[in-house]
């Protein structure tokens, strides 16, 4: 038989590879996919059968001959037909079709799962033809701030300009995300047709992937997709045998939250100490190098493959309002059911953590999520209607941003939380602004002296007027948006400051 076995590094870090040498060694043939996402189930083992592949969970080295001859099946071990798991099936991944289906690294399979359409389609048009159908699409910035990439290419592609770049964000810094990880781990070569296609778009030779390198999984694995994409033409001198050329490589970042930022990003991809760039000149102008460059992250890169394959026009047909297509939700922190779920924009925040994720890992009631990694704001379960759409999270004073929502129970301390938030801001900070170097740690004792009960009115005061100055004052995102996990976390959890809650008059 043949079995697929993840090589995904959620699925290496509860020992899948062990998993894989115990089937190789028992003689079946073992092919490794990346993960399908179901990550309380990993390491998960597909079995090839006429019906499909049958699913195993949390499969042990030892259990191998047992599952080979059957002794799971029949038990609650056994998953069915994967294709026809509720979980995944529920979903609409659009961007993470492939992940977990397919071999990460075969470009035969890779193209017979519809890859490549994307691009061939988009060396048939012009670029501004190209930029058109992205427009149309609605597609907007993954990375968190929602930007649409039409425009944000178009800026690029009426650039005069002898060189221009396509860099892609990879250093996924957020707490409780991981998509950018697992796409590349999975499905690197949908990345790199993003990428490619984007460049013929702009008129772009040259690209870069800013890889963290806390994925040592995912750098391996693109640099190996981008080696066998030049074999294939799809890289190089001439794209697909087009007039286009497109050179593609992987820099690795060196472990500072804030080059997740655009402009310290293009200052580390230029060999400097990563440190925020005012704006403008906006990179789209001035961007690597000073040249005209993309900056978009994985993901959305990674959806301008089916835009170009399907048109524009299908995908705005998903989503909601003015957030179009899909987003590739992320599940983690105390969760019973943590993963990735890629659905329309539109979906509540209720379906994904109660439905998807069945509430906590510790089978406690949730308190509080936080939404958008560590600069995002805790919503209680009163919110959890909210639907996931760029609009309706800023009018909640909360935002989307990459898609991450990590679950906490009841044990969770909001204060805590709030002290970290600040905390994170004071070590993460560029030092370039001083709302953001010295607030931050200002904001740490303010915090403090709030919780021990020190001046409590006085200190309250202090810290939302801190907090406006941080907002409005701070250079970037990272001092502008610490605010929001503290607000948040004291308009809904006052009593975890020793503040007692408000009373509805
Ligand atoms: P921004 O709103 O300043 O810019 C968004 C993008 O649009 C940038 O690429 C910018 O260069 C581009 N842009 C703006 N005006 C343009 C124009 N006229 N023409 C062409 N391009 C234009 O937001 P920023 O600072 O890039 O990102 C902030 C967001 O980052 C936050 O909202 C947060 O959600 C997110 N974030 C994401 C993290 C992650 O790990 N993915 C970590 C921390 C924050
Ligand atoms: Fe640097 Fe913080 Fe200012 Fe951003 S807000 S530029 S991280 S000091």
């Amino acid at each position: 038989p043949v079995v697929w076995v993840p090589c995904d590094a959620a699925a290496r870090s509860v020992g899948a590879d062990a998993v894989a040498d115990a089937f190789a060694a028992a003689g079946v043939t073992v092919r490794r996919n990346g993960s399908r996402g179901m990550l309380w189930l990993e390491p998960m083992v597909e079995v090839e059968t006429e019906r499909g592949r049958v699913g195993y969970a949390n499969v042990e080295p030892s259990e191998v001959d047992a599952l080979l001859a059957g002794a799971l099946d029949g038990t609650d071990r056994c998953l069915g037909v994967v294709d026809e798991h509720p979980w995944l099936t529920r979903q609409h991944r659009v961007s993470f079709a492939r992940v977990g289906v397919t071999e990460p690294t075969d470009i035969a399979a890779y193209r017979a799962h519809g890859g490549l359409a994307g691009l061939e389609r988009a060396l048939t048009l012009t670029g501004e033809q190209v930029v058109a159908e992205v427009t149309e699409s609605g597609l907007r910035g993954r990375g968190g701030a929602g930007f649409p990439a039409g425009i944000k290419w178009d800026t690029v592609r009426k650039a005069a300009a002898d060189l221009k770049f396509v860099c892609c964000n990879a250093d996924e810094g957020d707490s409780g995300t991981f998509a950018d990880r697992m796409l590349i781990e999975g499905d690197p070569f949908t990345l790199i047709e993003g990428m490619t296609i984007a460049a013929v778009a702009v008129g772009a030779t040259e690209g870069f992937v800013y890889l963290r390198s806390e994925y040592p999984h995912a750098i391996r694995t693109l640099r190996r997709a981008i080696d066998i994409a030049y074999a294939h033409g799809v890289l190089g001198g001439s794209v697909l045998g087009s007039g286009h050329r497109f050179d593609l490589d992987v820099r690795v970042g060196a472990g500072a939250y804030i080059c997740g930022e655009e402009t310290s990003m293009l200052d580390s991809l230029e060999g400097k100490r990563g440190e925020v760039r005012a704006k403008p000149p906006i990179p789209a102008l001035q961007g690597l190098f000073g040249q005209p460059t993309v900056v978009n992250n994985v993901l959305t890169l990674s959806a301008v493959p089916m835009v170009l394959a399907d048109g524009g026009a299908a995908y705005a047909a998903l989503g909601t309002g003015k957030s179009r297509g899909t987003q590739v939700f992320q599940l983690g922190g105390n969760v019973a059911r943590g993963g990735v779920v890629e659905a329309d924009f539109g979906i509540s925040l209720r379906e994904l953590v109660e439905e998807y994720g069945g509430g906590t890992a510790s089978g406690r009631p949730v308190k509080a999520v936080q939404v958008g990694g560590p600069l995002g704001a805790y919503l209680p379960p009163a919110k959890f209607d909210l639907p996931m759409d760029y609009e309706a999270f800023a009018a909640a004073d909360a935002m989307v941003g990459h898609g991450g929502i990590v679950v906490f129970d009841d044990s969770m301390d909001a204060g805590a939380m709030a002290r970290f938030a600040m905390e994170f801001c004071a070590k993460e900070s560029c030092g370039k602004c001083t709302p953001c170097r010295v607030g931050s740690t200002r904001g740490v004792e303010v915090i403090d002296r709030i919780r021990a009960g020190t001046q409590r009115e006085a200190n309250l005061v202090l810290l939302d007027d801190l907090c406006t100055t941080m907002t409005k004052g701070s250079l970037c995102a990272m001092g502008g948006l610490t605010p929001m996990p503290v607000r948040s976390a004291l308009e809904h959890f006052p009593e975890d400051f020793g503040v007692a809650p408000a009373t509805a008059d």
